[in-house]
């Protein structure tokens, strides 16, 4: 396996010391710090032509690179100033690569990463100190995720100290504010992650995010391991901090349910690919993928009584498993499972553009899409009650 990684959330290695010579910092049009500040809309975060290719190794007694996991493979994104931008798609389709590259704990194959007009692709750890605070990552793990053996008040002051931040009446005030944004009882400051829940310590891993007052948060999968009753509360928290604090989202899931009611803009993973990017009702109501129809109908039409419903609809079921990512299928990679599939699709990949019948923006990469009437299965996404709930209450 391989790792370069430097992990950013727990601030163990931010080369602060060098950043603060005022050395080496991040080519590109603007400096790095305070002044710098964008409006609304504004793109944060550029990322073109984005590939990881793990290689795998093989052979005896040498080992030799024999191919490569392709797990990103060419993709363009942009996530806006406190805008939330939603990653979706089936597990090993890429989306935890891809937060992992833009937060910087594993280096491209190729591709740029362009944040707040700097391209951090390569950047060394010196060149990355200026804005490892800016931005954050929140793990979908809250068990492995924070260390057992230090208090509540160290894990989140502990990136406090690191990146040298001296909120104005000392970092245990700031500490117990963060906790009450969180949710969670500011008194609790000197207890231990195992004296808390799921959902709990999910917060204080919010909290810990939250104390280095980051511009964008990589979101992974950040309640899947949660409860469903304790899911929309934790998916309630975070969209509160999005619109409170205008903190950017990059907020992944494998559930198209939950990635609604969050961001704003929508992007769908295939097997290394973005095949489907638009705004919310372009993605849900009018979807024009043929995969991503796929997942929209994938979801368990369950009653708020626990029971099965029918709806009426047709529930796509796909053929066959995800391929190889070591070996995908030429032209589009979606063509083994897709019942539009053609002889073009085997040869040509489609690439990801406005079709005609597309709103602005709407992107798809598709040769033989679904009908842009074809109308949203909407009703059949939201599906757990507390999510249900949660969306009647927002009004
Ligand atoms: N460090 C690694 N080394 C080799 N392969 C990896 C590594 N990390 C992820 N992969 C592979 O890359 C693909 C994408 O993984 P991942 O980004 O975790 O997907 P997702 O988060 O969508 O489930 C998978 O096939 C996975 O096995
Ligand atoms: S390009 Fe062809 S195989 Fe791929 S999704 Fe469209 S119709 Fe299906
Ligand atoms: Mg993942």
């Amino acid at each position: 396996m391989e790792e370069e990684a430097v992990d950013v959330s727990k601030g163990v290695d931010v080369s602060k010391g060098e950043a603060a010579k005022g050395e080496a910092t991040l080519p590109g049009p603007r400096e790095a710090g305070a002044g710098a500040a964008e409006s609304p809309g504004e793109p944060l975060l550029v990322v073109e032509k984005l590939v990881k290719h793990f290689p795998v190794k093989g052979g005896f007694p040498i080992r030799r690179t024999v191919g490569a996991v392709q797990a990103v493979d060419g993709i363009d994104l942009t996530v806006h100033v406190g805008e939330s931008f939603g990653l979706v798609g089936e597990s090993g389709c890429g989306k935890s690569t891809t937060g992992r590259l833009i937060t910087r704990l594993l280096e491209p194959t190729s591709g740029s990463i362009s944040y707040r007009g700097r391209d951090i692709a390569h950047a060394s750890r010196k060149q990355l100190a200026p804005i490892r605070s800016e931005i954050q990552m929140i793990f979908q793990d809250p068990y492995s995720s924070l260390n057992p053996r230090q208090t509540v008040g160290k894990i989140i002051s502990g990136p406090m100290e690191i990146n040298g931040i001296d909120p104005t009446g000392g970092r245990e005030k700031r500490v117990r504010e963060l906790l009450e944004i969180v949710g969670l009882n500011p008194e609790h400051y000197n207890r231990f992650p195992h004296e808390f829940s799921g959902g709990q310590r999910q917060r204080i891993g919010v909290a810990r995010a939250l104390a280095l007052e980051p511009k964008l948060i990589v979101a992974d999968e950040p309640v899947s391991a949660l409860d469903v009753s304790i899911q929309a509360q934790v998916v309630n928290l975070l969209q509160q901090v999005q619109k409170d604090l205008g903190i950017a989202f990059l907020f992944i899931a494998h559930d198209l349910a939950i990635v609604r009611h969050f961001s704003q803009r929508v992007a769908v993973m295939y097997l290394g690919k973005i095949i489907e990017v638009g705004d919310r009702d372009s993605i849900y109501k009018r979807p024009r993928h043929p995969y991503t129809h796929a997942l929209l109908s994938a979801v368990p039409e369950v009653t708020l009584d626990g029971g099965a419903e029918e709806t009426g609809r047709e529930r796509i079921r796909l053929a066959g498993d995800v391929p190889s990512p070591i070996s995908p299928p030429s032209g589009c990679r979606f063509r083994t499972r897709c019942w539009k599939s053609q002889d073009k699709c085997a040869t040509e990949e489609p690439p990801l553009v406005r079709l005609s019948g597309n709103r602005p923006h709407h992107l798809t990469a598709c040769h033989f899409p679904e009908a842009p009437t074809t109308e949203a299965r909407e009703e059949d996404i939201v599906l757990d009650p507390a999510l249900t709930a949660l969306e009647e209450g927002e009004g």
